[in-house]
């Protein structure tokens, strides 16, 4: 099956030479083609170029005249098994509670375990199925689902096989992460390494038989876990195979960024409280820093030195954190205005945040992420609009008409 999508206005984020990450000064580098056009075949990218030089025949065509195309966002950090909302903690916060002070008295992840404990697998699948539908709409094509809103054994398994049906039912390029030590159950206050035993000795193998996680994470914070909790965690996931991805400095600078690069860590996630420490140990590391601009939003948090972490040489990511505490969207549109407004990344800079970087961040750069020949067929098609700064820059609306995954439409 060939389709051809033809007519395009401007092609964005094409690779001629594919690259896992873009870093420092790449980060700035967007290869577009204008008047192009896009040969799908058996869901992969076949070709493209500029629209005179296409010959040959197609199954189908799709004429995208007066449209743009992207590649599919991809969104490395999110949250969206979970079963209730938490907008009365939201109210809480404006009258001037913190996120910490909410979380002491047993509220913030305690409050949507206890909701997620009392649903059923069938019931958490369809409300994350209709999370990931609505991202999908808004042009996401990858992302990476994290438990932890179990915090016991067999609630955090069923949040995994939640993931693992997702996986199985839907068109998205889906990575699994177990975030087992997200928060510490009220029971653990006050010895809360007798619940770090139990995510080594109970939880970790459990996950790692059923073959249930890509990933192994840590909230690695000020009054939650220390940095020898997190040792001990990635040292046992590691064990069963599962690559490190670390929620580090959102409260406090943790140590969260430096046990994250220590055990080659994909990923360290959030990074609001950043000292020139953290930036000289992640130079020269495998591990991507990612920004979750919707978080530092809802929180009103500081913001993470993007600029200045470009500026040093290193690669940045921008992910959603979707979530019902700190972020509770998933709009990647939003996070890429964001990443210009609030961040100062030049569109292009924010474009690769957003794609190819958190691509890289959740392990699959090499297949989606950017418009290459022989990666998935991974795009969407615009309204019709000017530029493609036009996407960071008309915030809040919705520019993505079509979405294709797999070279299907959805
Ligand atoms: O990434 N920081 C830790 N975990 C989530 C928030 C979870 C919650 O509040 O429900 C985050 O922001
Ligand atoms: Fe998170």
């Amino acid at each position: 099956m060939r389709t051809l999508v033809k007519n395009i206005k401007e092609l964005v984020g094409v690779e001629s030479t594919p690259q896992l990450r873009k870093q420092g000064k790449e980060m700035a580098q967007l290869e577009t083609v204008k008047d192009a056009y896009l040969l799908v075949e058996d869901g992969k990218i076949k070709a493209f170029g500029p629209m005179s030089g296409w010959k040959g025949t197609a199954d189908r065509e799709v004429d995208a005249t007066g449209r743009l195309v992207f590649p599919t966002f991809c969104d490395s950090h999110t949250h969206i098994v979970y079963a209730n909302s938490r907008e009365h903690e939201f109210v809480d916060k404006i009258r001037g509670l913190s996120y910490e002070e909410i979380a002491k008295r047993g509220g913030g992840i305690l409050n949507s375990a206890k909701a997620t404990a009392a649903a059923s697998e069938d019931e958490l699948y369809d409300m994350a199925l209709q999370r990931l539908d609505g991202v999908m709409r808004l042009g996401t094509g990858a992302i990476e689902i994290k438990s932890g809103y179990g915090l016991s054994t067999e609630s955090e398994l069923k949040l995994l096989r939640v993931i693992r049906r997702l996986k199985e039912t839907s068109p998205m390029t889906i990575k699994s992460n177990f975030l087992g030590a997200h928060g510490i159950p009220m029971e653990y206050r006050g010895h809360q390494e007798d619940y770090v035993d139990l995510v080594i000795n109970e939880m970790i193998p459990r996950v790692a038989d059923e073959g249930l996680a890509d990933f192994i994470d840590v909230f690695c914070d000020q009054g939650f876990f220390t940095v020898e909790d997190t040792e001990r965690i990635l040292t046992a996931g590691i064990k069963y195979g599962m690559r490190p991805k670390i929620h580090a400095n959102e409260m406090a600078v943790s140590g969260g960024v430096q046990v994250g690069v220590k055990y080659n860590a994909i990923s360290v996630d959030h990074l609001e409280q950043m000292g020139d420490a953290e930036i000289e140990c992640l130079k020269g590391s495998d591990t991507m820093p990612t920004i979750l601009p919707g978080c530092a939003f809802f929180l009103n948090l500081p913001l993470s030195p993007a600029r200045k972490m470009i500026e040093a040489g290193l690669p940045v990511a921008m992910a959603s954190d979707y979530n019902p505490g700190t972020s509770p969207s998933g709009n990647m549109q939003l996070v890429l205005s964001m990443a210009c407004i609030r961040y100062r990344l030049t569109p292009e800079e924010a474009l690769n945040a957003t794609t190819l970087n958190t691509a890289y961040a959740m392990g699959v750069s090499d297949e989606v992420g950017s418009i290459a020949v022989g990666k998935k067929a991974n795009f969407y098609i615009t309204k019709p609009i000017a530029s493609y700064e036009y996407m960071p820059y008309a915030y809040g609306e919705n520019k993505v008409e079509r979405v294709f995954l797999n070279g299907v439409e959805v």
